[in-house]
């Protein structure tokens, strides 16, 4: 989830008006993605080297994650998304840790979606920790960077990469549906032959 920043500094206003914005994303992604096929989500919300940011706007995303997690948690369980937020803990507010735990545990029985929100999360320090995820299928960046930014570095071995330029408060339904048709368009070989060749 890229270009929240920018999207907002574009029209004007506070970078934290972005990260609301990447919010109501959040929001529509999670609903379209059991309808596309999803079974897994994996988010990245806030990276072990986002705490370079200024102080203010840190405390601002930590707030954002808190609310969010206490108003989506009813609609999830609903829904039957599992939440899982993976990364560290020890450095997040205990007011942020608390509403992890309820929102983790309130949803466990999920099993629509798997959903996992990256807070805190470094993937070298996942690898060197030992706490690995699932392979990845497809990745997709927007905000327009073609890099991986230390997310699910290990998982990933055979994800395929979708890039967009689209800001991430602007990712639609439609935009996954997009990244997932040309994840679909593409051949998986995994280093062997295609099947026509394999004989
Ligand atoms: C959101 O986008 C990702 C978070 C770290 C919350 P950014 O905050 O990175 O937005 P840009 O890249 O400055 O536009
Ligand atoms: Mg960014």
């Amino acid at each position: 989830m890229d270009g929240n920043g920018r999207w907002a500094t574009r029209r004007g206003l506070p970078r934290a008006a972005g990260h609301r914005a990447g919010a109501q994303a959040v929001r529509r992604v999670v609903e379209a993605a059991p309808g596309l096929g999803a079974r897994g989500l994996t988010l990245f919300a806030f990276s072990a080297d986002n705490w370079k940011r200024p102080p203010g706007e840190v405390a601002a995303l930590m707030r954002l994650f808190a609310r969010h997690l206490r108003t989506e948690t009813p609609k999830l369980v609903e829904r039957g998304v599992r939440l899982d937020v993976v990364g560290r803990r020890d450095r997040l507010p205990a007011p942020l840790v608390a509403s992890i735990a309820a929102a983790e545990r309130a949803t466990r029985d999920g099993a629509e979606l798997r959903l996992r929100l990256a807070v805190d999360y470094s993937a070298r320090w996942a690898i060197s920790a030992g706490v690995l995820l699932p392979d990845v299928d497809l990745l997709v960046r927007t905000g327009g960077e073609r890099r991986l930014s230390d997310f699910l570095l290990w998982e990933s071995a055979y994800a395929e990469l979708v890039f967009t330029d689209v800001m991430w408060p602007d990712f639609t339904a439609a935009d996954l549906a997009a990244a997932i048709a040309e994840f679909h368009a593409r051949q998986r070989r995994f280093g062997a032959l295609p099947e026509a060749a394999a004989g």
